[in-house]
């Protein structure tokens, strides 16, 4: 049975990383990183940076929880890899006293897969699904009643004797998150009382980020070098983590471990980071996009086939960043470059976009 009482064990499917060959902006866990990341992720609201308008609403609705000793309402959290979906749901349940259980939903394969872990559930856990966009159609059914009323529809017996048995089960709520909110059934989604998209940060949140990484890894990193660090790290605090650590093992071996503005600087440049935190991939993906396609629209097919990645890497790891920051464009035509693109990359805005933009 795929039950996980904590997020080392979380099962996740490779789909989205397999192919991407960048490791700066791997978004997903490796097991090299996993102490690190445990020890760095925030425990409590207060130690989560950033997300002000989602706490706010957060801290109300745990506090109300806990006032009238009621579950806290389902939650879905949406938005781009690395924004800190995950660290959300572990942060709830500290601030709850509540147990969690986390799973992904391409672990909940078979309908014991989920009836099994609603089962083991006590009044007041916390269930988590990641990835739910990706639940089979008999678990969404069986999640449905359990989300809504706390009651489990079971059949029993065979054709003409068949009946139905309504177990009831403990007040839980459920947390999900996903990159797609847009691949969740509509029913489902109505069962959530509140759902949030993160927002990616902005640099002065991950400069803090990158200040209170740093002093859980006893790394010296000053406030210019922790503002160049947070610049690069494309709104979110895992790549801002990530590159902490490169960061400082660079400084270990160059100069004297000390991490200010001139180090991080070399550091980056050193690991192909520009100062807009743009790295390999999206220059290369940029790059095509003007010269062999005259500035788009191109298919994200056609991209990811002409950069040999995997169409769902570009669209779920590379793509939110380069929109949010209007460097391309999404087209129902498919993927355009913007003026600040061109400009980013160096290149003169062609006549012809000129008159168009
Ligand atoms: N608000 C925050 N404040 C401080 N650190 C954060 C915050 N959000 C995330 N982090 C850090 O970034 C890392 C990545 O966050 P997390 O794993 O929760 O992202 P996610 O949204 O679940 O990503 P994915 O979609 O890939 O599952 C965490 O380990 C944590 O250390
Ligand atoms: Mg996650």
């Amino acid at each position: 049975m795929a039950i996980f009482s904590d997020d080392e064990n979380i099962q996740k499917p490779l789909a989205i990383n397999k192919n991407t060959k960048n490791k700066n902006l791997e978004t997903k866990e490796t097991a090299f990183d996993k102490s690190f990341e445990s020890n760095i992720r925030p425990k409590k609201l207060d130690e989560y940076i950033g997300q002000s308008a989602l706490k706010n609403t957060l801290k109300i609705s745990i506090e109300a929880a806990k006032k009238r000793n009621t579950p806290l309402d389902h939650l879905l959290f949406y938005g781009p890899p690395g924004l800190g979906k995950t660290t959300l749901a572990s942060v709830i349940a500290n601030e709850l006293n509540a147990n969690i259980k986390i799973t992904s939903a391409p672990a909940l394969e078979r309908p014991r897969d989920i009836i099994g872990i609603l089962m083991s559930l006590k009044n007041g856990d916390i269930l988590f699904i990641d990835e739910i966009h990706r639940l089979n159609k008999v678990t969404e059914e069986i999640l449905y009643p359990a989300m809504e009323d706390f009651f489990l529809d079971m059949t029993t017996g065979k054709a003409q004797t068949v009946k139905t048995l309504r177990v009831p089960l403990p007040k839980f709520t459920l947390i999900g998150a996903t990159t797609k909110a847009g691949e969740l059934s509509g029913p489902l989604r109505d069962r959530f009382g509140i759902i949030h998209r993160l927002q990616f940060y902005t640099t002065q949140e991950l400069s803090q980020v990158v200040t209170r990484t740093a002093k859980i890894l006893d790394i010296s990193v000053d406030k210019e070098g922790a503002a160049i660090i947070a610049s690069r790290s494309r709104g979110t605090p895992r790549i801002a983590n990530r590159l902490v650590k490169r960061v400082a093992d660079y400084a270990f071996v160059k100069s004297d471990g000390k991490v200010d503005a001139a180090v991080a600087q070399e550091a980056l440049s050193a690991l192909n980071i520009d100062s807009n935190g743009l790295d390999g991939t999206d220059k290369a993906l940029l790059k095509l996009i003007i010269e062999k396609y005259d500035g788009g629209p191109v298919g994200l097919e056609t991209l990811a086939a002409a950069l040999g990645e995997d169409s769902k890497t570009i669209e779920d790891v590379y793509e939110p960043y380069l929109l949010q920051e209007g460097i391309i464009q999404r087209t129902p035509r498919g993927r355009k470059i913007s003026p600040e693109g061109y400009r980013l990359m160096g290149y003169k805005l062609p006549t012809i976009q000129q008159s168009l933009f």
